[in-house]
């Protein structure tokens, strides 16, 4: 399996930091943000990479990452997306020559997490594999994917809503997904949102729409790094987890 790293956009929610780099490059404790989806990549056996970045800073990617040789890439390629608020799918976009016909696991470069996902990497067949994570707290729900179960059996997802102002459920779409090679059709449907960004959720929807979506709980730690608060738990989470081993 490839994997593939979306690290685009403008990182408005982090200016005036993102004025300097990258939001993907900035620390998260003792490493730049991106080492982590990357080892998250390759601790699940995926050493074949994809980064698909944009905006003014994007060449700082490989003065950090280089080849990717010292986290355990054995091959790491960039790709550059020309509209940067175009949205995650529309960054997905650019991937489908490097996918070549395969399957793929893709990681938000802004999403931490020490859940280990080589299983399901090692036992996706086809159609979509989401991660949720359950979420408690309704104002922080708010700002994420969330998904609708149906009514008679919770376990079935019904569809994904994309920052609902009324979340109806706990779990919350994380940036963790794998597709099958279908997702670059799927992608060409999709129409930017009502923020003007060809959504990730959408794409996720027309999976369920051909009950080709299935989802799995995401153990363990997770969380994005893209507003001040998530990016200073994300600090201290990973500080503390470094200074108790
Ligand atoms: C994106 C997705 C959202 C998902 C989140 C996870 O949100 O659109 O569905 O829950 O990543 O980090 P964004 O970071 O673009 O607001």
């Amino acid at each position: 399996m490839k994997g593939v790293i979306l690290a685009g956009g403008l990182g408005t929610r982090l200016y005036p930091l993102t004025f300097a780099t990258n939001k993907h490059l900035l620390p998260v404790y003792n490493k730049p943000m991106i080492f982590y989806p990357v080892t998250t990549l390759v601790n699940a056996g995926i050493t074949d990479i994809l980064v698909v970045t944009s905006g003014p800073h994007a060449g700082h990617f490989i003065r950090v990452l280089k080849n990717g040789k010292e986290l355990g890439v054995k091959h790491l390629e960039y790709a550059y997306q020309e509209k940067s608020d175009g949205g995650i799918a529309d960054a997905l976009r650019l991937a489908e020559d490097f996918a070549d016909g395969g399957n793929i696991t893709v990681i938000l470069g802004d999403n931490t997490t020490d859940s280990q996902i080589k299983r399901h990497v090692e036992n996706f067949d086809d159609g979509a594999l989401v991660f949720l994570k359950k979420m408690q707290n309704i104002d922080q729900r708010k700002r994420f994917g969330v998904a609708v179960f149906d009514v008679k059996d919770k376990t079935k997802i019904v569809s994904i809503e994309e920052k609902p102002h009324n979340p109806q459920s706990h779990f919350v779409a994380t940036g963790l997904y794998i597709y099958d090679n279908k997702v670059f059709d799927y992608i060409r449907l999709c129409q930017p949102s009502d923020r003007g960004e060809i959504e990730i959720t959408d794409v996720n929807n027309r999976y369920i729409a051909d009950r080709r979506l299935k989802w799995v709980e995401l153990e363990g730690f997770w969380s994005d790094a893209g507003t001040f608060n998530t990016l200073f738990a994300a600090n201290k989470y990973w500080a503390e987890k470094d200074n108790h081993e």
